[in-house]
């Protein structure tokens, strides 16, 4: 049996491992390092020097680990740049333009929407993104709802049914009716697709008991447990999804004391969408009080039509560092580690014998630089497939 060959990162000039065993401080980073890659996995992390198959010489660049963005919808067809334009003007955001995705999108070819997707990650994974999670949720019918799984599989094994993201039109008045579809048809056709559930708790959206309804109908499923809370005012959605043990909390743009108590003395992550408030005007989350009080945190593009239309971690990194109260440390963290624990993994955001071989080569000499130089592409190589 022929070996699988190896490649050497060499020359690093500053190697973030994630594991402060390995290195300085908690990103546990090591100077003037190379990193020996497998296959797929991460054989050897250690002094520049080390010998392998093939050689990459990273020339005194940073290299860390591939971004892991935990929020995307990136299953969608149409535009809405002058809903963001009118926003711009002074319109509030309120998530209804959800409707105007989810006509476009049901319109869509299934060959187009997988091209749309293919561009989309292709995007991503150039500004250094190497395990994304995909949500459906521009369907809001049984088929259009599978269909927008069945699409997201095929790129990613971080899948997530979103059915419960919006009333569409055909039930206004008859929410409750559309909870029940979600739970049942809608709810045995995605979860073959799917690893997670998740649901918009929101004024405007779907309320506490309805979120909880849904919630307990995807774990009965056997799904994984997700929901976007706190995005426009303190919905109650950061309590529930602690209630029910979510692994993510997403949004917690509004934060009572009681909320960050909560997600103190529990396992969910709370993972800011800093993409989202810039593009809705809303307010930035204080995450040095979030952080403070011993939360877990990650940070997530929220790539979507309407709130975020961006797929760039480093243009998250940049707001949550300026706006944000985070240190440009705690920033990396929150898109690498942070985003794993989101998705409760430990195989990726890190630089650790046996984690995957995912890896960004930057065009700078620190990973300060991506706070330092917003808006830069730095990222000259990512290496590593996009996928989960
Ligand atoms: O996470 N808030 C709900 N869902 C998306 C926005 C969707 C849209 O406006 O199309 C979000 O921001």
């Amino acid at each position: 049996m022929t070996r699988a060959r190896t490649t050497v990162v060499d020359n690093i000039g500053s190697l973030i491992t994630n594991d402060p065993a390995l290195g300085r401080g908690p990103l546990g980073i090591l100077e003037n390092a190379s990193l020996v890659l497998g296959d797929t996995s991460v054989l050897h992390v250690g002094p520049a020097g080390a010998v392998a198959d093939d050689r990459i010489d990273a020339d005194g660049a940073a290299v860390l680990p591939g971004f892991v963005d935990s929020h995307t919808h990136l299953v969608f067809a149409g535009d809405r740049s002058e809903e963001f334009t009118s926003r711009m003007a002074g319109q509030p955001y309120d998530g209804g333009g959800i409707r105007v995705t989810t006509d476009a999108t049901r319109s869509a070819a299934t060959e187009e929407l997988d091209r749309l997707v293919r561009l989309r990650l292709a995007e991503a994974h150039r500004a250094g993104t190497t395990t994304i999670e995909i949500k459906s949720g521009y369907g809001l019918n049984v088929d259009d709802e599978a269909r927008a799984l069945q699409i997201a599989e095929a790129h990613t094994s971080e899948t997530t049914f979103l059915g419960a993201h919006l009333l569409p039109r055909e039930f206004e008045g008859r929410a409750d009716d559309y909870i029940d579809l979600v739970c049942g048809e809608m709810l045995a056709a995605a979860a073959p697709h799917a690893k997670w559930i998740d649901a918009f708790c929101e004024v405007g959206a779907f309320d506490v008991d309805q979120c909880r309804t849904v919630l307990h109908a995807g774990r009965d499923a056997g799904l994984g447990l997700r929901l976007h809370g706190n995005q426009l005012g303190t919905s109650g959605g950061v309590e529930l999804a602690v209630e029910c043990g979510c692994a993510s909390v997403d949004h917690c743009t509004h934060l009572t004391d009681g909320d960050i108590e909560a997600l103190a003395g529990s396992d969910t992550v709370a993972t800011f969408l800093p993409a989202a408030d810039f593009s809705t005007r809303q307010p930035y989350v204080d995450a040095r009080r979030v952080i403070d009080a011993g939360v877990t945190v990650a940070i997530a593009s929220n790539c979507n039509p309407g709130s975020s239309y961006t797929t760039s971690i480093s243009f998250c990194i940049a707001i949550a560092v300026r706006e944000m109260g985070m240190t440009i440390d705690e920033a990396v963290q929150a898109v690498t580690v942070g985003g794993a624990a989101a998705l409760r993994r430990n195989d990726v955001g890190r630089l650790t014998p046996g984690s995957l071989g995912h890896a960004v080569i930057l065009d700078a000499p620190s990973h300060h630089h991506l706070a330092y130089r917003p808006g830069v592409p730095l990222v000259r190589q990512t290496i590593g497939p996009l996928g989960g």
